[in-house]
């Protein structure tokens, strides 16, 4: 064997020798079978040699890398059955669980549902996939009213239902949680539960929280997204009770002294329709840099639109209510004043942990 394969061979051994734990050998085995290692650089050499010899010198090579490659191995076996000795501590502090938390998403959904809660509100749930007629057509948006293009939504290809059903439409993927209003009104008219039948109808007091999808991305948009839904029916109710509600939950959920303000807007299926302001937390209304007005927009509200209560089966006559639907995730950020809601689905531990 060639003088110079039979030294990497030796110093290779050597090294391995050298290792304590299974663990040196990682950096041994870099040190011989790396870029810069023994058994490389000895590769490299092959061209230099006399052609006549390349051949054996070649082979000579490749002998002496399998013969480190078993020495490796045995050593590796050897480091592995060899533990040291030591006995176990059994009064060692054992290691700790990492314990993990609800998403943001997840706790300002519980939050929420708590708030209302004691408003009296019982907490229901509405199909994220869902038929035109109770997100759009139920809502006093007929078929092709420009009203819709608002809501950006993911439409799904089919038949609308048979046997009598085709006034549902197709599917779509819920653009907001306003298709639980009439769904609400259904399930109040015709009651699961025989001690429920007696209500045979209002009073409602419904909170839906849902997933909802519209076709835009930015800092302030996720195309999945969650809304909550508040639904209120009852005789002689006001905008006094609307405005009394949006108050009750801001100081409850951004703190106690935040506030908000309506402003007029329009939405088909309220009337009168505003958009929910509420102060600023940094400067708490007298307007500042990250507000400029301030005041930050919650979301939309308004008195259930007579329309709306026929649909869904409840006498306008008789009864009024007011509705409102608000992004969770846009809560969210006001709360935290978060940059860009998109950190809320990138899953990353970094910004997770952080809640
Ligand atoms: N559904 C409306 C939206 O997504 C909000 C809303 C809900 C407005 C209920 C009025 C009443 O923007």
């Amino acid at each position: 064997m060639d003088q110079k394969i039979k030294t990497v061979l030796d110093d290779a051994k050597s090294k391995i020798e050298s290792a304590k734990v299974v663990k040196d050998l990682e950096q041994i085995y870099i040190e011989i079978f790396g870029r810069n290692g023994l058994v490389t650089n000895l590769t490299k050499q092959i061209k230099d040699i006399k052609p006549q010899d390349r051949a054996s010198f070649g082979q000579s090579v490749n002998s002496a890398k399998k013969e480190i490659e078993e020495y490796l191995e045995k050593k590796r076996s050897s480091l592995i059955v060899s533990r040291p000795s030591t006995p176990i501590d059994i009064t060692a502090p054992g290691k700790k669980q990492q314990i993990g938390h609800l998403h943001l998403v997840s706790q300002a959904m519980e939050e929420i549902a708590g708030i209302f809660k004691k408003l009296g509100y019982s907490l229901q749930s509405y199909p994220e996939v869902d038929w035109d007629w109770y997100a759009f057509e139920s809502l006093n948006m007929p078929k092709n009213h420009p009203a819709r293009d608002d809501w950006e939504t993911f439409f799904i290809k089919g038949d609308p239902p048979a046997g009598g059903k085709s006034y549902l439409g197709n599917l779509v993927l819920t653009p907001h949680t306003s298709n639980g209003q009439v769904r609400e009104m259904e399930r109040v008219k015709e009651p699961a539960s025989p001690k429920a039948a007696s209500r045979g109808g209002p009073p409602i007091r419904m909170i839906n929280i849902a997933r909802c999808y519209r076709r835009q991305i930015d800092v302030s948009h996720t195309p999945m997204f969650h809304q909550f839904e508040g639904l209120f029916i009852d005789k002689n109710v006001s905008i006094a009770d609307l405005k009394g509600t949006f108050d009750y939950f801001t100081s409850h959920f951004f703190g106690p002294k935040r506030v908000t303000r309506l402003r007029p807007h329009h939405f088909r299926f309220t009337e009168p329709s505003f958009e929910v302001d509420v102060t600023c937390g940094v400067c708490l209304g007298k307007g500042c840099r990250i507000c400029k007005s301030g005041w930050l927009e919650l979301g939309g509200a308004g008195m259930v639109h007579p329309k709306v209560l026929k649909a869904g089966g409840i006498d306008p006559q008789k009864y009024n209510g007011f509705a409102f639907g608000w992004g969770i995730e846009r809560t969210i950020a006001m709360k935290t004043e978060l940059p860009d809601i998109r950190l809320l689905y990138q899953n990353d531990l970094r910004f997770l942990e952080q809640f």
